[in-house]
């Protein structure tokens, strides 16, 4: 499935999307919102509030549209600006589900076999999985290609969901002989903040769903709670190495200067630079507990300002899915007609 990417310039457009599965937290933040900032200069972007990616974990309906709004609010928080940036709800958008369907023809299910994702997710027992946390992926790739989205930021989890994206795309392009229908989407991965991990064990990603609050810094946390997580975090005996090759096989180690350089635009050669030789409660725990607070504290406080207001939250969010849905109302009604949907002709 090798197609060039057949988008020329002048036709880039972003898609990303956020599940209000629960609080943020600073992977989230440096993984995806950050990049979400900056493409919004660049690019036309749209950014989703996957709540219809929520539910294949059960979600409390009276908690979900809060959540939803939470999301929203942080992405405004953190910078994005709806004026610019397509902000919605993917159930405001039924053509997600739509397109889902169709592509849920289109994907093989040995593809999905594959999906490292489902198999964390569903654990031992994936017989109790809902059908929807299964076919997961492939909704992705419909929330991307209704919009013939050509490049998605995401961390480095969503990589092999982008490669699906990419495969699902080839094999409707091939199969309904449309080539270049559907571009064969970039995932943007590369960066300081790419793979976020938990305080707790630097060899396990920071996540919404791991039971310990210690293990990572909520965009909500207060000053006194991220301070007193960077002073539990865990480390190794020794001091800070004098060169990143001496973060080798120290994961602890290697995350907290990974944190400090993204959150500080330093490489990590230029924080290890000021702190070599260092342990790490001397200075640079707490600069780097400083650096977290004077990043995020603004967030958290512009959050709970937008939160105060939800039905202005309702109101951006409903223009933005007019927006959303006259994008890809032409695109999901030209892959009917090559479908061949009487519907679509
Ligand atoms: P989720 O919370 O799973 O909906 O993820 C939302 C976005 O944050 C996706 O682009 C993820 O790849 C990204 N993300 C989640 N956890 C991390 C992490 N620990 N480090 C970097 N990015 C992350
Ligand atoms: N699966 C993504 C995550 O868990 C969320 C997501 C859904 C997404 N649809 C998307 C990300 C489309 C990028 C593009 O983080």
């Amino acid at each position: 499935m090798t197609e060039p990417l057949i988008a020329p310039v002048g036709t880039r457009r972003v898609f990303s999307g956020v599940q209000p599965s629960g609080a943020l937290h600073l992977g989230n933040y440096l993984g995806a919102l950050v990049k979400f900032v900056a493409l919004q200069h660049e690019m036309e972007c749209l950014y989703c509030v996957v709540d219809l990616h929520a539910i294949t974990a059960w979600q409390d309906p009276k908690t979900l549209a809060s959540q939803t709004r939470e999301i929203a609010a942080a992405y405004f928080a953190a910078g994005v600006d709806p004026a610019k940036a397509i902000v919605f709800a993917q159930s405001a958008v039924p053509e997600h589900a739509e397109l889902a369907w169709i592509f849920n023809c289109v994907a093989r299910l040995g593809w999905l076999d594959r999906m490292t994702q489902f198999k964390e997710k569903s654990g031992k027992h994936k017989e109790r999985a809902s059908v929807g946390l299964y076919t997961y992926p492939v909704l992705q790739a419909a929330d991307i290609l209704l919009y013939k989205a050509t490049h998605v930021p995401v961390g480095e989890d969503q990589k092999q969901h982008l490669e699906l994206t990419r495969d699902i795309a080839a094999k409707f392009n091939h199969d309904f002989d449309a080539p270049g229908f559907f571009p064969l989407t970039e995932a943007l991965i590369e960066g300081p903040g790419a793979r976020i991990m938990s305080l707790r064990d630097g060899t396990a990603k920071m996540s919404k769903s791991d039971p310990s609050d210690q293990s990572r810094i909520n965009l909500t946390d207060d000053a006194d709670t991220i301070a007193g997580k960077v002073k539990r975090a865990k480390t190794d005996p020794l001091p800070l190495p004098e060169t990143v090759e001496g973060l080798k096989d120290r994961p602890e180690a290697d995350n907290l200067v990974g944190v400090y350089a993204a959150l500080s635009g330093q490489t990590k050669a230029q924080v290890l630079a000021q702190y070599a030789g260092q342990g790490f409660g001397q200075s640079f725990k707490p600069a780097l507990a400083d650096i977290l607070v004077e990043r995020l504290s603004p967030v958290s406080a512009e959050m709970r300002r937008l939160m105060a207001d939800p039905a202005e939250i309702d109101r951006t969010l409903a223009a933005g899915a007019a927006r959303a849905r006259a994008l890809a109302a032409p695109i999901l009604a030209q892959t009917k007609r090559i479908v061949g949907f009487t519907a679509g002709q």
